[in-house]
Order: structure tokens, then sequence, then C-alpha cells
């Protein structure tokens, strides 16, 4: 999508659409009765019929209006304005994007001169509304003859400005970013687990590194073995398909002292339960078990684009979770990277295995702070639901950092405990721990069990089964893969200045 600012007026804009949002209850003055008595009084007269009141995602098309160059209007609603956030704004804006894009278009214009801008500042809402139409604008209808979204090749943001600043035009890029890191997570995600394996993952992470310069390393099966990932292997070992171990390192600062942020993620890009095999419906959606690895390849593109001076290094351990002849069996006893011994107990506790090995490499590489993203646990869609992820941690003022970043990316993420008591929920008899912690707290028994191999590192555990596939869509959101926490992890390296 190219975007383009402008000081064009609504109602003269050339394009297939002319996309306004509106506020509950909006009163008709500015721009907007600007655009009103271009249309006659259109939009008053569909504010008393009461069909459009601004409620927070409403929409109302207006098709072929005259009094506009424009060929079609839509309006959409953002709600209460004391209540405006960067949720509220995405949601009113993806629902208009999604709304537009169900058929080809060439040019869209979105009227930012009309709105409230409450707490937020311009340069804000133009790389919110440029990752919006993005994101919003792309389906994950990947092999479908007839797509059901078309990406919009054109978006006009029209301003009160007639010459956009420079600070307008990098918000631009911004939005672009990491829309583009959001919409690569939801394609990898999206992808079945025919074309997205260990091998192919990693060479989509080759080809993310070469085209952002990057630094990529790649672990394969001799060089897992040299390191010792007996946890790590002992999961790989059931499938016909060898596990990856990538690693991209972003060096954006040579300050001394920087510290390095490293980026965790779980990339088991299938996950059938191994002998403790899923039942069918729980097995449906397993290709997305790769989610955590695909966000941090993403965040990792994203912060590279944006050239933020940070140091990164992004860890996907990448694993298939099969059945075979060799597949690791109860009662084994893996040795992981890090000496510890493990009773595997369910062979569908696999998550857990592979980041063991994956966050103890990551300290051997020098991370200085740690955050792993993982579609870990039912539990945790359990305890919070499908739409908030959970974040578990040893050290709150890391973890505080997190939430925050998540909070002005509105990302909803929620804190769960990590008492000292859990970890007496998996002791082994045979081994130092066990993979499974029994039935209850199963989101914080898995968490307990990764704290084992972060050494005291400031560390936080950001589990998306919950968030990072959806089953259905809603009128913001395409079903399938999300891209969650994409936006956050930009955030946070926004905000990373070396120290908490
Ligand atoms: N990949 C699953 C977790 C999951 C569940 C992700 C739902 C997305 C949606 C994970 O490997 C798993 O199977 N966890 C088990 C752990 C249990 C055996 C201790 C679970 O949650 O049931
Ligand atoms: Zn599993
Ligand atoms: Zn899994």
């Amino acid at each position: 999508m190219k975007t383009s600012l402008s000081g064009q007026l609504p109602h003269l804009v050339e394009a297939d659409w002319l996309v306004v949002p509106v506020p509950e209850g909006f009163p008709l003055d500015g721009a907007l009765a600007q655009l009103d008595e271009a249309l006659g009084g259109g939009i008053t007269r569909l504010k008393s019929l009461n069909d459009f009141q601004g409620k927070g995602g409403e929409t109302a098309v207006l098709p072929a209006p005259s009094g506009l160059v424009a060929r079609r209007l839509l309006l959409v609603g953002l709600g209460s304005v004391s209540k405006l956030s960067v949720a509220t704004w995405n949601r009113a804006l993806q629902t208009a994007a999604r709304a537009i894009s169900s058929r080809a278009t060439d040019r869209v214009a979105l009227s930012l001169s009309s709105v409230p801008l409450g707490n937020f500042t311009l340069p804000h809402l133009v790389q919110l509304a440029t990752a919006a139409f993005e994101v919003g604008s792309r389906g994950q209808d990947l092999f479908k003859s007839e797509p059901k979204r078309r990406p919009i090749p054109h978006l006009e943001i029209l301003l009160s400005e007639q010459n956009p600043s420079a600070e307008l035009q990098s918000a631009v890029t911004v939005g672009q970013a990491i829309a583009e890191g959001v919409n690569l997570a939801r394609r990898l995600v999206n992808l079945p687990a025919e074309a997205m394996y260990p091998e192919s993952f990693a060479a989509e992470a080759r080809a993310v590194a070469e085209a952002c310069g990057l630094t990529y390393k790649v672990l394969e099966q001799p060089a897992l073995e040299q390191e010792g990932m007996g946890s790590l292997l002992a999961v790989a070992r059931g499938s016909d398909r060898p596990p990856r171990l990538v690693v991209l390192s972003y060096e954006g600062t040579t300050e001394p002292g920087a510290k390095v942020l490293a980026l965790v993620g779980k990339g088991v890009t299938f996950d059938s339960g191994g002998l403790s095999l899923k039942p069918n419906d729980s097995m449906l959606t397993m290709k997305c078990d790769m989610a955590g690895a695909a966000t941090v390849l993403a965040a990792v593109q994203a912060i590279a684009r944006l050239k933020l001076p940070v140091r990164v290094i992004g860890l996907m351990g990448l694993v298939e979770n099969m059945t075979g002849g060799r597949a690791m069996k109860l009662g084994d006893v893996l040795h992981s990277r890090a000496g510890v011994t493990i009773e595997v107990q369910n062979t569908d506790a696999e998550g857990r295995l592979v980041l063991a090995d994956v966050l103890d490499y990551a300290l051997t590489l020098g991370a200085d702070y740690l955050v792993d993203l993982a579609t870990l646990t039912g539990a945790c869609v359990v305890a919070l639901g499908e739409e908030v992820v959970g974040a578990m941690s040893n050290n709150q003022a890391w973890c505080d950092r997190v939430l925050a970043a998540a909070q002005a990316a509105g990302e909803d993420a929620w804190q769960l405990p990590m008492f000292a008591h859990y970890d007496e929920l998996i002791k082994s008899d045979i081994a130092d721990i066990r993979n499974v912690g029994g039935r209850w707290g199963g989101a914080i028994t898995a968490a307990k069990f990764l704290e084992r191999f972060v050494r005291d590192k400031p560390w936080v555990h950001l589990d998306i089964a919950g968030p990072a596939f959806a089953s259905s869509d809603k009128p913001h959101r395409e079903g399938g893969g999300t891209g969650v926490m994409v936006r956050t992890l930009v955030e946070l390296a926004r905000s990373f200045q070396g120290e908490v």
C-alpha cells in the first residue's frame, strides 16, 4: 500500500472511497459540517434517522453520493470521545479497512481533518491509520481462488495541514513497518504445516535477514546435538522434519554498555501432541503453534526497518511435534542444555521443552533482558479468555515495562502470579523437574518450568495461546493468525534504553 498525506478537502478528493471516522453523537461542525453541506445535508439526515450514531465500530455507507467527488462514502463510528484509546482507534480503522477491501479498490481517502484528537497527536493517529489499513485489508485467504479481501493500492490521508511535516511523513513509515510485521506474522501462522515447517520457516527468516541487513545464524541437527540441546531435540524426534534454531541479530547501536534485548519464540510448526495425542478439535488449529516464533521474526524485521537504536537478538526454536517411531515417550528423562534433567509426563507439553534450551542459549549469547512468546497453554486461555495475553515474570520492574509497552500498543496483556510454592508442582521423583504441573494453574506451572532456564536474568513470558489465532472473523479483524504482540514488541524496543 502506498500511503500519501495531503491537505485536500474531503468532498473534493478523487477516490473510490472516502472514509470518515466520527465520534458518538457527533456534532456537525468544522470539517464534518463542510462535508455535510457538500452532501446537501446527507449526514444530518442520516443522524436524524438514527441510522448511524457513531458507536464504536458502527458503519454507514453512502453509495454514489452527490456533492462528493469520491464515488462512495463510508462513515465509521469511534464511540465516545472520552473513551478513545489506541485499541478503539485500531478497531474503528480496521473495521473500515475490512469493510471496503471486500472488493477491489484503487484509491482510498481517509479524512483525519474532521476527527477529535483527544489525547492523541496527529502523527500518532497517522501511524495507527496507516497500520490499520495495511492490516485490515489483508485476508487469511492465501489459497482461495476468489480472495475475500483485496489489498488497497493507494491510501491518501487527508489532514488540515497543506504541507505535512517530516514528523507526519515518518509516522507513515512507522505505521507501514509495524503493519508489514503484523502481516508477516499472520501469513506465517496462516500457512499450513505442509508449507511452514522448521526448514521453510528458517528460509523465511533468512530472507528477512537479507532484506533488512540482519545477521542470520541457523543451528541444524548436528549443531543442536553439539550444543547439548537434549530437550528441544527430544520434541523433534517424532517428526521426519529436522529441527532448526534460528538466531537473528540486530545491532542498532554501538553505544558502549548497551544492553541486549533477547526475544525468544516457540516455533512448533505443528503440534499433534506427540504420543499424548491431541483430539481432532484441539489439533485443528495447531499450525498456529509457531506464532511465538513468527512474532519474534516479524518484530525484529520491524525494529530493523525502523532503525531503532537498540541491540536485539531474536531466537526461534523450530520443531514439529509428531508421533513417529522415535518420538519421545512418557517417562523419558531429557538432558537439557542447562544441565537440568526433565521427566516427560505429557508429550503435549512440548513448547516448554523447546523454550528451555533456547532460553539457555540466549543467555550464552549475552542476553541481558528476555521476553519469550509462546502459544504455550490451554490453561492460559481458560484463565484469561481468547483475547488476552498472559504475562509471567521473575522481575516486576521488567514486567511493568513490557506491560506498559502492551498498553501503549493497544494490546491486552495481564499478569499472573509466580509465587514460590508453585515450584513444588513441577518436582519429579526421578529427575530435577517434570514437564507438567498437574491439573491446576497450568499457565503458571508452565512459566515456573521456564523460569528454571533464565538464571535470574530479567525475563517476561508471554503466553499468547488465546489471542495468536482467531477462530472466526470479527468486524475489526480477520480470523486466523492475528500478529498479536508484534506491535507491543516494537513499542518495547522503542522504549528500551538499555536499563529498566
Ligand atoms: N500448543 C499447546 C497449547 C495451545 C492450546 C495453544 C490452545 C493454542 C491454543 C501446547 O503445546 C499444549 O498442548 N499444552 C498443553 C499442556 C498440558 C499437556 C500440560 C495444554 O495446554 O493442554
Ligand atoms: Zn502441545
Ligand atoms: Zn504446543
